[in-house]
């Protein structure tokens, strides 16, 4: 059966350790992994802009042996779907040329869409409504700077959007509580809380939303947050910092925590003042480059597990 991620739906609380565990093992060794993906070929569509995934995806793919194929969906060198080609036909077609897509795009619908029409692995690399690639990422740095997540409380603070989403659905397959502190105009989809909360119960862990700042972050082992003006929100820019601006994670609400031990996570790109103090992004308890370079790792873990390069169990 094909594999996906089209969110953290799509795994188990034993395959998303088992993502974390392979990624931990890719980076101590990644000599190891040169040739594993040999021959193959991946479509990375991006119809939004990246630093952090287009890179890591590229760079990663490379050093397992396959070939990234970095493509837009506009301007000269765009593809075809960005002028109307069905989702439905790209996807048989990107099916007979390459072993797996990569997409990051703005609706759910077109990774789904992919995944359905197509006969390889699909992975969403950031939707309007997710950032699953982000989320396996951050549980392998909590791993490293924590020693584990089972048993730690994560609290997101800000907008309830993919990168909230996306850690409110690793939680509950990584042992770990999870908090949103937003205000109430901008609460993660009801859905999502809904099914975060069936698992975090199913699983032994807690979702929950808290809108008070300072009241969330009470003995949190991680602060989290991310821009408060995601990709196609940019018309709305006035209104979401004019919403959100009593949650700029300082140093005031880091040691609202209570624990000299709380790790700093963003991300990224930030926005020093708006979602985050410039001593908080820059200071000690900030973690935030190992976070970045995580994605290196974790998504080489991914692709091996998706593309047959190494085995789920
Ligand atoms: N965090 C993240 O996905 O960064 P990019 O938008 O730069 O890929
Ligand atoms: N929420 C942000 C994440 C960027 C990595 C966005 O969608 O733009």
């Amino acid at each position: 059966m094909t594999r996906h991620l089209r969110s953290l739906l799509d795994l188990t609380p034993a395959e998303t350790n088992r993502v974390v565990d392979l990624a931990v093992e890719v980076k101590a060794n990644p000599g190891a992994y040169t040739e594993a993906l040999r021959g193959k070929s991946v479509a990375m569509i991006f119809a939004k802009q990246s630093t952090r995934t287009r890179i890591s995806f590229e760079v990663g793919l490379h050093q397992l042996g396959a070939q990234p194929l970095s493509l837009s969906t506009s301007g000269g060198t765009g593809m075809q779907m960005g002028r109307g080609e069905t989702v439905s036909d790209t996807a048989q077609v990107l099916s007979r040329f390459v072993h797996a897509i990569v997409i990051r795009t703005f609706g759910q619908d077109q990774v789904d869409g992919l995944a359905e029409h197509g006969s390889i692995p699909v992975v969403n690399a950031l939707t309007d409504l997710y950032h699953p690639c982000q989320a396996l990422a951050d549980l392998l740095t909590i791993r490293e700077h924590l020693g584990s997540t089972r048993g730690k409380k994560l609290v997101y603070v800000g907008a309830g959007n993919n990168v909230a989403h996306s850690l409110m659905l690793a939680g509950p397959r990584s042992g770990m509580d999870v908090v949103v502190t937003c205000p109430e105009s901008l609460r993660p989809n009801a859905d999502v809380l809904a099914r975060a909360q069936a698992d975090g119960a199913e699983h032994g862990t807690s979702v929950s939303v808290v809108i008070d700042p300072t009241e969330a972050v009470r003995d949190a082992d991680v602060i989290y947050t991310d821009t408060w003006v995601s990709m196609g929100e940019e018309e709305e820019a006035k209104r979401l910092i004019q919403t959100l601006s009593g949650y700029t994670v300082t140093e005031q609400l880091m040691a609202a925590t209570g624990k000299q031990s709380t790790i700093f996570m963003h991300c990224l790109p930030a926005h020093r003042g708006e979602e985050v103090a410039a001593e908080v992004m820059d200071g000690p308890r900030s973690v935030v480059f190992d976070e970045a370079e995580n994605r290196l790792h974790a998504q080489k873990a991914l692709m091996l597990l998706l593309m047959g390069g190494a085995s789920w169990s």
